[in-house]
């Protein structure tokens, strides 16, 4: 799409509708920083039209269908996902306005050569989603999420989670930070308050993170307090040999890092291990650094340690990227299913007997975790049972056999239920 600085407003609708189309063909969400929209607020405007479109994604399909009698026209450029997002602020943000939804959304169609002829059509359809705009708003909550997913949820958790779900959905993710040390004027000055071990949650999200105080000084590191769980699990003495299978952007490193180990982070992509080495440099953290398939990886000398967080269909993240829930089918999870496995036993390989083994995937699928769970013991693992009171006590995420699973109807102690991410972590012993 060609670039416009004439029409005030324009630009990061224009950038928001090129980031959208990438989601829509099957890219995952990352917010538009700084190099994409220079001025921060139009960037937290063009932000939160894209995630705002993305939480409704179920429901936007249905209106579109709705709309359009012959279907979405072919070959039309960003014409869908100008459309969707037009959409959304009609009927998601009024605080927006009706009039830069429809103005601004024919300007930026206007811009692509491959849209320029729907301009017309495009007009026509905001018009009419206006004037429904009441009735078009009443979407039935049950299409926030695919069905298939809400099938599997409802069986894992029950009828009753699928609402949390939905609200948190909505609602998205607070700010939790991990900490790096004690720092009680840091949670003052950050208005955080004290969520489990040392996981803070900053009340107010308007703040880019890099904007945080503590945050050039490397006092923190964002990470979900779910996400925190697994590193906190690995149980063994400080200066023990620890290898981070999957360890980009280095969340659980810095943990593990924090924990007095000396570890060893590796991970296949260059860009993520790029994000990772400026990650611990800010933290004024070390670790041996390997850029490799973990399925080619042979270490030298075995390890004390594997933390595996293995890749997933990341379906516990919806919150933070709502659109891994239309981009996943069971094929897809079947893949992934069968690259854990291949994972485990290579991890496995990098142990010594009697070495920690802990697996994490931040999925809601059973068969991501507890079925995983329950096919690595036949691979020459011993069950490591995961107790409460290596979680402060908090006893609702520990399963009877003795693995840690949160989803997002589950409260943390003293807060609301929808704040936190689906993780599954099971602990294993090498035999
Ligand atoms: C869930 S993310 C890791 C998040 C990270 N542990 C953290 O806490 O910040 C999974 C990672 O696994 C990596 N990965 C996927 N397949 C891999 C493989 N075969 N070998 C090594 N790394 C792999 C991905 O590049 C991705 O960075």
């Amino acid at each position: 799409m060609a670039k416009s600085k004439a029409t005030p407003g324009l630009e990061p609708r224009l950038k928001a509708a090129e980031r959208l189309a990438l989601v829509l063909k099957g890219a995952s969400f990352t917010p538009l920083g700084a190099s994409d929209v220079a001025d921060p607020r139009d960037r937290a405007l063009a932000n939160r039209l894209i995630t705002t479109a993305l939480r409704h994604h179920g429901h936007l399909t249905l209106v579109l269908g709705h709309l359009l009698d012959r279907g979405m026209p072919k070959k039309s450029g960003s014409f869908e996902a100008v459309l969707r997002l037009s959409l959304a602020q009609l009927l998601y943000l009024p605080d927006l306005g009706d009039h830069s939804a429809l103005v601004l959304a024919g300007e930026a169609v206007k811009r692509d050569k491959s849209a320029q002829h729907l301009a017309k059509l495009l007009n026509a359809l905001l018009r009419r989603a206006q004037t429904e705009a009441a009735d078009l708003r009443q979407g039935p909550p049950d299409l926030l999420f695919p069905p298939a997913l809400v099938k599997t949820w409802t069986a894992a958790y029950g009828a009753d989670a699928i609402p949390s779900f939905g609200a948190a959905l909505l609602d998205g993710a607070p700010l939790d930070l991990t900490l790096k040390a004690d720092y009680p004027t840091l949670i003052d000055l950050l208005g955080a308050r004290p969520l489990l071990a040392d996981t803070v949650r900053v009340e107010s999200r308007d703040k880019p993170v890099d904007q945080l105080p503590g945050y050039a000084e490397g006092r923190f590191w964002v990470q979900d307090v779910a996400a925190a769980i697994p590193a906190r699990l690995m149980t063994l003495p400080a200066g023990a040999r620890v290898l981070d299978v999957g360890a980009a952007p280095g969340g659980k490193t810095a943990q593990l890092i924090k924990a007095g180990y000396a570890v060893t982070a590796l991970d296949r992509e260059p860009s993520r291990m790029s994000r990772l080495t400026g990650n611990l440099l800010r933290l004024s953290y070390v670790a041996d650094l390997v850029t490799a398939d973990a399925l080619d990886y042979t270490p030298a000398t075995l390890f004390d340690g594997v933390l595996l967080d293995a890749p997933c269909s990341s379906t516990g993240t919806f919150r933070r990227h709502p659109e891994v829930v239309w981009h996943r089918n069971p094929a897809d999870i079947a893949g992934r299913v069968a690259l854990q496995r291949k994972l485990i036993t290579r991890a496995i390989a990098c142990l010594k007997p009697g070495g920690i083994l802990v697996y994490c995937v931040c999925s809601l699928e059973p068969e991501e975790g507890e079925a995983q769970a329950v096919w690595a013991p036949q691979q020459g693992l011993e069950l490591f049972p995961i107790t409460a009171a290596e979680l402060d006590g908090w006893a609702a995420p520990v399963t009877k056999e003795g693995f840690v699973r949160t989803h997002p109807a589950m409260p943390v102690p003293g807060e609301k239920a929808g704040t936190l991410d689906g993780f599954f972590v099971a602990r294993f012993r090498r035999g």
